[in-house]
């Protein structure tokens, strides 16, 4: 009888990288920038999943791994954020860095990585900044004061389409700073938009809607966020694509409610 043989399976490609990573031990230290040797990645990792194994080879060797935040790694939590290659989340369009895989790169490539750079986001340690700034602004108005009860139907407060859809668009927003980071003003715009322009366009948000957007944007000058100044950066590096006419939003409620001569935004013009 013919010895059956299994077919050949082929190693996966390994990348060899060179990685040059911002490297700083607390707040009140300075940073460097430390270059690492990464060999034997796959291209299918994650960019994560490529720092993992850095990480495993520097704790190996004694040294302290790279500090950087993540979760979900599905590009829902919006705790992963750095800039790689001098873009927030990398090279691919409306992609987290935990999503971005290493087949974006080639082998042999040279990959610089930061934390976000930003007055309102001071580094904790390495790529980990501290983004509470982004929990005050929402602190501030995020929210609705109406007695709500348990989940009502789908279809009881009727909600034309769409309104509806462009609320779901803004609600995409999952605060991870990269519009902060790549806006050369480092302005909150696009963020605290989007976490306005969420409410502003449904039935249920309409009691605080002036409110809410002098609040807001209150407490986005408060936090030190630069202004905005048309750029579009925000918008281009935005992992999930809500666009500028958030801002535009945003601004017409933010004039309405300052014309209107409360400071807090506490009456509804
Ligand atoms: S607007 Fe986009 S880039 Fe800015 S925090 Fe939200 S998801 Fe992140
Ligand atoms: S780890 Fe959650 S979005 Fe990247």
């Amino acid at each position: 009888m013919r010895e059956q043989t299994k077919p050949a399976v082929a190693e996966p490609a390994r990348m060899r990288l060179t990685l040059h990573v911002w490297r700083q031990k607390n707040r009140q230290s300075a940073g460097r920038m430390v270059t690492y040797a990464a060999d034997h990645i796959s291209p299918d990792m994650s960019f994560l999943e490529m720092l993992d194994v850095v990480n495993e080879e520097l704790v190996a060797k004694g040294e302290e791994p790279i500090a950087f935040e993540s979760d979900c790694r599905e590009g829902i939590c919006g705790s992963c954020g750095i800039m790689i290659n001098g873009v927030a989340h990398g090279p691919k369009r409306e992609t987290t860095a935990c999503q971005l895989h290493m087949r974006s790169f080639r082998d042999g490539d040279e990959i610089t990585i930061e934390p976000w750079r930003a007055r309102a986001f001071p580094i904790i340690k390495d790529l980990v900044v501290d983004r509470s700034a982004f929990d005050r602004i929402i602190q501030a108005g995020g929210y609705i004061t109406a007695p709500t009860g348990g989940a009502p139907d789908a279809n009881a407060i009727p909600v034309p389409k769409p309104d509806a859809d462009f609320a779901f668009e803004a609600a995409a927003c999952i605060g991870c700073g990269a519009c902060v980071a790549q806006c050369p003003n480092a302005s909150a715009m696009l963020f605290t938009a989007a976490k306005v322009a969420h409410l502003a366009v449904l039935p249920q948000g309409q009691p605080e809607r002036y409110a809410r957007v002098a609040r807001m944007v209150d407490q986005m000058e408060v936090e030190l966020f630069g202004n905005c100044t048309n750029h579009g950066e925000c918008s281009a590096v935005c992992p999930k694509g809500i666009p500028l006419d958030m801002i535009g939003l945003l601004n017409r409620d933010f004039r309405k409610a300052r014309i209107t001569g409360s400071p807090m935004g506490d009456e509804k013009p």
